[in-house]
């Protein structure tokens, strides 16, 4: 199954943001995925629209923006506004996650929902197809470079099939600590969108390995 690729900016030289998205526009990723963290949902602080307007005037591939911040729905129209192609809201910041999710796309944005490790995928069996993509994060959200949690490959699994089951056509990305040792074995568990971030900048060349896991 062909998949998607999307850096996370987050571990990305923010002395030379420019070089690195540049790097990103001329490799084989697929999209930029953009950390916003607002220090209450999470214990960490990213960075806000400022950022996402200069990004977005110098990407050439879509922004794949992961909120990490309570009360979204306050913000919807700004991150259009800012250049968002698919905005994820977390399902635990969200108590009427339904709405949420019609209102991004009304806005004319794909709708993504998060889960974090501790939330089952379960609660997701209702809106299936309100849904354009299902984030199953597979670290505690809030800071990139951390250890992957391996229960995270039941829960693609059990996602994959309750999507298959109602013929949804969302899409699974898996965010946190994925690598080129579990990159094989999250495709083959049914995730079909990958975020890396320490393991696309950390690495010698950023380029080649995005390359060699886009040809996994
Ligand atoms: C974590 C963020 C991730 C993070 C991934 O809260 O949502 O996108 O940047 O970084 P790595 O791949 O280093 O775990
Ligand atoms: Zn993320």
């Amino acid at each position: 199954m062909s998949h998607i690729i999307a850096p996370s900016l987050l571990s990305a030289d923010f002395n030379h943001l420019y070089k690195d998205i540049q790097l990103v526009n001329e490799s084989d990723a697929d999209w930029f995925h953009v950390d916003v963290m607002d220090g209450v949902f999470v214990p960490n602080i990213s960075f806000g629209f400022p950022i996402m307007k200069h990004l977005k005037k110098l990407a050439t591939k879509p922004l794949d923006v992961h909120l990490m911040i309570i009360q979204p729905d306050r913000y919807l129209e700004e991150f259009a506004k800012a250049g968002a192609d698919i905005l994820t809201v977390h399902y635990e910041a969200c108590p009427h996650i339904h709405r949420t999710l019609q209102s991004i796309r009304s806005l004319g944005m794909k709708a993504g929902v998060a889960v974090n490790p501790g939330t089952p995928v379960g609660m997701l069996e209702d809106i299936l197809h309100d849904a354009d993509l299902f984030l199953v994060m597979s670290v505690n959200p809030g800071f990139g470079g951390q250890k992957f949690i391996p229960h995270t490959f039941d829960k693609i699994r059990q996602l994959r099939s309750m999507i298959e089951a109602v013929e949804s056509s969302a899409m699974i990305e898996v965010d946190g600590g994925v690598d080129l040792s579990n990159y094989r074995d999250l495709i083959d568990s049914g995730a079909n969108a990958m975020v890396a971030g320490n393991a696309i900048f950390g690495s010698a060349n950023p380029k080649e390995t995005i390359t060699e896991m886009k040809s996994i």
